[in-house]
């Protein structure tokens, strides 16, 4: 028999005043749990989940989701007022590739909806045409521009495919209970432009082989704020949502929960939008709350553009699949509670 020495751990007992005890108890059974006292009421935006339309929700959103939507119970406990963003990927030259691909397979969109099931490989196929045919990649390119310029047809067939994802998200959400308002990169467009417009007036952009830069001091990376075909970018749209939710949602605290993939990207936009006085971080915080990039088994980053990711719905179907079964092998279903 081993004596508690021999094991290499122990235990520490700790005792408790009964009357500190029961008085906590008899507190929480009687007023329940209550918030700890906190300052004034703030307003706080926090940019979670975010999935990119037409792309399958992966692990990597899951985690965000998860860690985004317990921040905001804990921000509503205490009694803030919270705003909850779902920054999904609704723009950018993906949607250029998908449409003229659209165009190609449903010429009728505009009076029968596509019965476009898997999004997924639609996506792939796109791709696939986008990375193999010079002429198709450029057309593409020219409906990114069209979708900019707000072309009635091509804005309609951005509209159909953003559906099809919508509804796919909604799914997760709805089995995780996930309460979120969709304002994606499309929200930001006019503001994109005012946002070229204003470093451009203070001289805080470069030319780069004919696309605009902006490099703020101490940064490793430039932010690409518009592209040589007049595009803009991810950057572009962050910028002009941080400076939304500065200016117009007057927002205290600005908290994106999205994979430390991204630290420097946040780090890049931060520095940019104090470069030109958007806020000062001593009255409003703006944080990147990163957390680990999800890996595959090749202990390469979880990728969607590779096509082999596990599909988000079926890695919770299958969670749910899994504990029933341990449940059953317990017998738990005979117990009564
Ligand atoms: N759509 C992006 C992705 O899946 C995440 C967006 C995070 N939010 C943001 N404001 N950039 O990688």
């Amino acid at each position: 028999m081993h004596t508690l020495l021999e094991l290499p751990y122990g235990f520490i007992n700790v005792h408790l005043n009964k009357e500190f005890v029961s008085k906590l108890l008899t507190d929480l059974l009687v007023n329940g749990v209550q918030p700890p006292l906190v300052g004034p009421k703030r307003k706080v935006v926090v940019d979670f989940s975010s999935p990119n339309i037409a792309k399958e929700m992966h692990v990597g959103h899951l985690r965000s989701t998860i860690i985004g939507d317990s921040m905001c119970r804990l921000f509503e406990f205490v009694g803030y007022d919270v705003l909850r963003l779902n920054h999904v990927g609704d723009w950018g030259t993906q949607f250029g590739m998908l449409i003229a691909h659209l165009q190609d397979k449903f010429p009728d969109y505009l009076v029968v909806s596509p019965p476009i099931g898997d999004l997924q490989a639609f996506y792939k196929e796109s791709k696939k045409r986008f990375d193999e045919e010079e002429a198709f990649k450029k057309r593409a390119y020219e409906c990114v521009v069209q979708l900019q310029s707000h072309n009635p047809e091509i804005i309609k067939a951005w509209n159909l495919i953003c559906d099809v994802s919508r509804k796919e998200f909604q799914k997760i959400y709805d089995c995780l209970d996930i309460q979120l308002i969709e304002r994606g990169e499309s929200f930001y467009q006019d503001m994109m432009v005012d946002v070229v417009k204003l470093f451009e007036e203070k001289g805080m952009t470069q030319l780069d082989e004919g696309r605009k830069i902006v490099f703020p001091p101490g940064c490793s990376l430039p932010l690409t704020i518009e592209k040589s075909d007049g595009g803009y970018t991810y950057d572009t749209s962050d910028l002009a949502a941080l400076r939304q939710r500065i200016f117009d949602e007057k927002a205290d605290m600005i908290i994106y929960v999205v994979d430390s993939g991204q630290s420097v990207h946040f780090q890049t936009i931060f520095a940019a939008a104090q470069m030109i006085g958007w806020y000062d971080p001593k009255k409003i915080r703006v944080e990147h709350t990163g957390f680990g990039v999800v890996l595959g088994e090749d202990k390469k980053k979880f990728k969607t553009r590779s096509g082999e990711t596990v599909r988000l719905i079926d890695l919770l179907n299958e969670g749910l699949k899994r504990s029933m079964e341990k449940l059953l092998a317990k017998e738990r279903d005979k117990v009564d509670f």
